[in-house]
C-alpha cells in the first residue's frame, strides 16, 4: 500500500488550540495532500495515549470522526493505545485494514494535548505507561528509568557523557531545519552538559519536552496511488514486538529486544537490510534512547551507538542520517502523534520533499517508534515507489 496523504501542525505548547482543533488540522491537511474529499475515507485510525488523564476525555477516536465530520458517513474510528507508540500502531492497525482488502481509503491519525496540566502531573500521567507496581510505585519515572539504562550503557560500553550530549545538539540542529519543530534554535555540547541535571546523568536537554500536536497520514491500495499519479511512497510493512513493561525482568537494559524483533521482522518482509536504509526516524524520547536504537536496529554494532553520533554518521550529510526531522528531542514529544509524525517526516524525504533537510536519493527510510520504556516497538519500511 501506500502513504497518498501527511498532515502535521506545528509542535510545542499550543495554549491556543484545543485537541479537536489540532486534530482537524492534521487530518484535513493530509486529506488536501492527498487530493481526495472527506467523503472517500473508509476508516479512521487515531493513536492516543492518555486523553483521558490529560484533558479529561475518553472515546477520542469518536470525537474525532465527529468533529471531522466523519460521524455522519458513519464509518469505522478506532482509537489506538500503545504509550508512546500509539501512533505507530496505529498506523500498523491501518495498514492491515488496507493490506487485508477490508478498506481502501484509510487517514490514520496520532495526538496529544499534554500541556494543558503542569509538568509534574504530565510527567505523573506519562509514567503510568510504566510498570506502576514495580516501578511507578517506588517513585520511578520514565526520566529516572532512563537514567538507568544511560549509566548501565556507559559502564557496559564506553558510551561518554560527550556522547549522549551529541545526539541532542544533532537533533537541535535538525530541528532547526524543519519549521514544525517545538525547538528550532541549535545547542552547542557546553549547553547540553551544563543543564539541569533530571536524573543522573541525563540533564535537561537529554530529554525529550512536553508537547502538544497531531499528524496525519492517508494510507491506500498502491494501485489507487499509482492511479493518482505523482511521487509514490509505498508503505512496505509495519512490524511490532513486546518485551517485559518493567526494566528488571529485561534480559539487558542496555538492549531494546522489542526493537530488535521488531526490526528483524520489517527487514525480513520487506527484503531489505539495515545497509540499505537511507534514513530514518528514531525513539530518541531521551539521548540514551537514540544510542541504543541505531544499535538495535542494527546500522552500528551494540556499544558502537555513542561513536555514531560523535563523528557524525547520523547527522545530515552521514552515512545514515537519523531523525532529521529533530526527532522527539526537539521536533517534540506529543506522545499518540509521535510515531505518525514520524512517517510524515520519511514520505517527506522520499519524495524528495524535506527542503533543507532532504537527504539526497532517498529511496528507503524506516521510522521506530517505542512504547514506555521499551515494552512495545513498532518499526516501519517505507519506499519511494518506481
Ligand atoms: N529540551 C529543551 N528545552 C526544554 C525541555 C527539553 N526537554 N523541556 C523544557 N525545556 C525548556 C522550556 O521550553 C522552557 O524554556 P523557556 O524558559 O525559554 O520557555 C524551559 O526549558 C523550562 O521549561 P519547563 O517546562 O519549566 O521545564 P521542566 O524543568 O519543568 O521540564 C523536563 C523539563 C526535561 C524535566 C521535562 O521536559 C520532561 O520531563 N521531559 C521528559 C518527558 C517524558 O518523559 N516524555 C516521555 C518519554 S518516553
Amino acid at each position: 500500500m501506500a502513504v497518498i496523504g501527511t498532515g502535521i501542525t506545528k509542535f510545542g505548547e499550543l495554549w491556543d488550540k484545543s485537541f479537536r482543533e489540532i486534530g482537524l488540522e492534521a487530518g484535513v491537511k493530509a486529506i488536501g495532500d492527498a487530493g481526495i474529499s472527506g467523503s472517500d475515507v473508509e476508516a479512521l485510525y487515531v493513536g492516543n495515549m492518555s486523553s483521558g488523564q490529560f484533558i479529561q476525555q475518553e472515546h477520542i477516536a469518536a470525537l474525532v470522526a465527529d468533529n471531522s465530520g466523519m460521524a455522519a458517513q458513519h464509518i469505522p474510528a478506532t482509537r489506538v493505545e500503545g504509550a508512546c507508540a500509539s501512533g505507530a500502531m496505529a498506523l500498523r492497525a491501518a495498514a492491515m485494514a488496507v493490506a487485508s482488502g477490508h478498506h481502501d481509503i484509510v487517514v490514520v491519525g496520532g495526538a496529544e494535548k499534554m500541556t494543558d496540566v503542569d509538568d509534574d502531573e504530565a510527567n505523573a500521567i506519562l509514567t503510568m505507561g510504566c510498570d506502576q507496581e514495580w516501578e511507578a510505585f517506588f517513585g520511578a519515572t520514565y526520566n529516572s528509568i532512563f537514567a538507568m539504562m544511560a549509566r548501565r550503557h556507559m559502564h557496559e560500553h564506553g558510551t561518554t557523557r560527550e556522547q549522549l550530549a551529541c545526539v541532542a545538539v544533532k537533533n537541535h540542529r535538525h530541528g532547526a531545519l524543519n519549521p514544525m519543530a517545538q525547538f528550532r534554535s541549535e545547542i552547542t555540547l557546553e549547553t547540553v552538559m551544563g543543564a539541569e541535571m533530571v536524573a543522573d546523568p541525563l540533564g535537561t536537554f537529554d530529554c525529550s519536552p512536553v508537547s502538544d500536536g497531531a499528524a496525519a497520514v492517508v494510507l491506500a491500495p498502491l494501485d489507487i496511488a499509482h492511479k493518482a499519479g505523482g511521487e509514490v511512497v509505498e508503505l512496505v510493512t509495519s512490524c511490532q514486538a513486546s518485551d517485559s513493561l518493567s526494566l528488571a525482568n529485561r534480559r539487558d537494559i542496555c538492549t531494546m529486544d522489542a526493537t530488535v524483533h521488531a526490526s528483524r521482522r520489517a527487514y525480513s518482509q520487506s527484503g531489505i537490510t539495515p545497509g540499505d536504509v537511507d534514513v530514518a526516524e528514531v525513539h530518541d524520547c531521551f539521548t540514551i534512547s537514540e544510542i541504543m536504537a541505531v544499535e538495535d536496529l542494527g546500522f552500528v554494532p551494540k556499544g558502537q551507538g555513542g561513536m555514531a553520533a560523535e563523528s557524525g554518521m547520523t547527522a545530515l550529510g552521514g552515512k545514515i542520517p537519523v531523525n532529521t526531522s529533530g526527532g522527539l528531542k526537539a521536533r517534540g514529544n506529543p506522545i499518540g502523534a509521535t510515531g505518525i509524525a514520524q512517517a510524515v517526516e520519511i514520505v517527506a524525504q522520499l519524495r524528495g520533499k524535506a527542503d533543507k533537510r532532504q537527504v539526497a536519493g532517498a529511496e528507503v527510510g524506516i521510522s521506530h517508534n517505542v512504547g514506555g520504556t521499551g515494552a512495545t516497538a513498532v518499526v516501519s519500511v517505507f519506499r519511494r515507489a518506481r
